[in-house]
């Protein structure tokens, strides 16, 4: 039997300075926490140490927004695992599409961020995702393909990682995937999946959706079976409207894990 735990992340991106983010956390605990998921916040870099002192014995946890693949070293402005680990951050999200399309990240440095972080027991959110271009040219199998592949290569255990299934187009734009459409998408990634990693891992394996998920539509995307949950990037803003997100009971089950088997 197989059993997912749904996962709803906050993706700040560069927004909130220290004080902001310890405003926003201290608002959202008593608000998420009953919570049936995860929760998770990723935060910028430099307003982690305030946050994790925030968060500290709630059930709200800490994410990073990036992590390098170098251990230390000459990487001006970049930021090391340790140090990440050193505030208990416990995820990172790697291979956004803001960073992939503004920083340079490709499927390679996807890959050895993913695996850097592995080893030094961070837990990835790798995001993939096709833009609407490669959409609407039928691409969107085949950048998926590519990106779970190359992104994952050399990678043999799944356990702590999650995938954020991202479609460029609906990221910040108020245009969310239809949820049949998400879902089937998802199912696509999960059998890939299957085939490089054995269909017991792909079960296993939690795959959120992203772009425009907010408090009026989550319902519809987090109902579908392959949804396991969200990264939230505006409405994660807004501490109620985060909660509200967070507080969907997905499979009314009210408890931590959802049986699930769907390949
Ligand atoms: P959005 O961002 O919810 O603002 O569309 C999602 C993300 O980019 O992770």
């Amino acid at each position: 039997m197989v059993y997912r735990t749904p996962i709803i992340a906050g993706n700040w991106k560069m927004n909130n300075t220290a004080r902001e983010g310890v405003a926003l956390v201290n608002a959202l605990k008593p608000l998420v926490a009953d919570a049936k998921c995860e929760v998770v916040v990723c935060v910028p870099a430099i307003d982690i140490p305030a946050v994790a002192e925030a968060i500290a014995g709630s059930n709200i946890k800490l994410g990073a927004q990036n992590v390098h693949y170098a251990p230390k070293g000459a990487y001006t402005g970049e930021i090391s695992a340790s140090m990440l680990l050193e505030y208990g951050v416990e995820y990172v999200i790697i291979g956004h599409s803001e960073r992939r399309q503004y920083f340079g990240e490709t499927d390679e440095t996807v890959n050895k961020r993913t695996i850097a972080a592995l080893r030094a027991g961070l837990k990835p959110i790798v995001c993939v995702g096709e833009t609407l271009e490669e959409r609407e040219a039928g691409k969107t199998e085949e950048v998926l393909s590519r990106q779970v592949r190359e992104g994952l290569a050399g990678i043999e255990d799944l356990t702590n990682i999650v995938i954020a299934y991202e479609p460029v187009w609906a990221i910040g734009t108020g245009r969310t995937a239809s949820c049949e459409q998400a879902n089937s998408t998802i199912r696509f990634i999960r059998r890939t999946c299957a085939g490089i990693f054995g269909k017991d891992q792909a079960n296993a394996l939690r795959i959120q959706y992203g772009g425009s998920m907010n408090a009026d539509n989550y319902r519809l995307l987090m109902s579908m079976p392959d949804i396991d949950g969200g990264l939230i990037g505006g409405a994660s803003l807004k501490a109620a409207d985060f909660a509200t997100i967070v507080k969907y009971d997905k499979g009314g089950m009210g408890g931590m894990k959802l049986r699930k088997e769907l390949l």
